[in-house]
């Protein structure tokens, strides 16, 4: 990486932790992904979810079709995992070079989750077949338990049933999804297993207050909910600290204005446009602008086990203004529009060759 105090240039990032949607919308939410990272591990929650591999051929076609023009991206898919997934499927699906990854939704737990596994210890078979097979599981590390407190499902969902399956299957490759507590930052560092955890830049900006700003403020929902000051600041250490068990996962999830700014709002924040932008905020608050490039193109990687990106992005210090609503091709109605992440602020990077807002 290449630093100087106006301009940093780095391999391409990945973001290994994607929601592209289907139908529509896909085209105009794919471009502001596509036209900075390499590749995305594409989550599987679409309705009905991905868990076949044809399902996921097809789908990634359908993404690829959607890449802009003179722009290279590569999907990477993903099974989601059911009660009844065939192990022979998710073997057959790795093999072939299909799926990267399985998602494990316990069910109900968030967005197009009623299709994930009802009972965690019911699909050991799968968990044995990806052990084996070196397959990695990503898993939305929450309880469902109504019981349980919302703010409190993630460190509940460590103890219950994260330490447990770990200790089943000691060789299993975990990715704890979009963490946001200090709980799951200190299992993942001092795991003596191999886990890796993606870390969100809606999580290191932040805190629950958000939520409750002024009201009730859906744009800041989104699950696993953002948690108190202290876990902020703890995530922020940990995405900056450049181990290698930290990566960039944007999580980065649209629902449009109708479905934002409704009694039941859904869990999702889309910080797609800005994600890169956002992200180096923090790196340089925090000092650690030299470590961005680990957190952001190479440890998610090497987890993987990928290659590394060849092509290289220049981020320029300057000051672009975030839209309020971002048009993602669904007719021109405003009701279809989703707000961006950091809407209406002004960022202080902008990854160059790129039209910066306000000029
Ligand atoms: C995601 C979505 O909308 O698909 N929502 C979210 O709040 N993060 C699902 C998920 O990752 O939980
Ligand atoms: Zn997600």
């Amino acid at each position: 990486m290449i630093a100087s105090v106006n301009q940093i240039s780095l391999l391409k990032p990945d973001d290994w932790h994607l929601h592209l949607r289907d139908g529509k919308i896909l085209k105009g939410v794919l471009s502001h992904t596509a036209d900075v990272f390499c590749r995305a591990i594409i989550m599987p929650n679409l309705d009905p979810p991905i868990t076949t591999i044809s399902q996921a051929q097809e789908y990634k076609k359908r993404i690829i079709q959607s890449i802009p023009e003179g722009v290279s991206f590569t999907p990477l898919m993903t099974a989601y995992l059911t009660d009844d997934m065939p192990a022979e499927v998710l073997e057959r699906g790795f093999r072939e070079g299909v799926f990267h990854g399985a998602k494990l939704y316990p069910a109900n737990v968030t967005t197009n989750s009623s299709y994930g596994v009802t009972d965690i210890s019911k699909v050991d078979n799968l968990f044995e077949t990806m052990e084996r097979i070196g397959m990695p599981l990503l898993i939305h590390g929450e309880v469902t338990d109504f019981n349980v407190d919302v703010f409190d499902r993630e460190a509940v969902f460590i103890e219950r049933h994260l330490e447990p399956l770990l200790r089943r299957f000691s060789s299993l490759k975990v990715v704890l999804e979009h963490i946001t507590t200090i709980d799951a930052i200190d299992f993942v560092e001092n795991s003596e297993f191999d886990i890796a955890a993606t870390i969100t830049p809606h999580h290191l900006h932040i805190n629950r207050n958000a939520m409750f700003n002024g009201g009730l403020r859906s744009d800041f929902y989104c699950l696993p909910t953002a948690k108190r000051e202290i876990h902020r600041i703890a995530l922020r250490q940990a995405a900056t600290s450049g181990k290698p068990c930290f990566f960039l996962g944007t999580d980065s999830a649209p629902h449009t204005r109708s479905f934002k700014e409704s009694s039941c709002g859904c869990a999702g924040i889309f910080n797609a446009p800005f994600a890169l932008e956002s992200y180096l905020k923090v790196f340089e608050e925090e000092n650690a602008l030299d470590r961005f490039e680990a957190f952001s193109s190479i440890n998610g990687a090497t987890f993987y086990g990928l290659p590394l990106n060849t092509e290289r992005i220049t981020l320029v210090k300057k000051n672009i203004s975030v839209p309020q609503m971002i048009d993602v091709g669904l007719d021109g109605d405003p009701n279809d529009f989703v707000k961006p992440f950091h809407s209406g602020e002004t960022l202080g990077w902008a990854v160059r060759g790129f039209s910066e807002m306000g000029e």
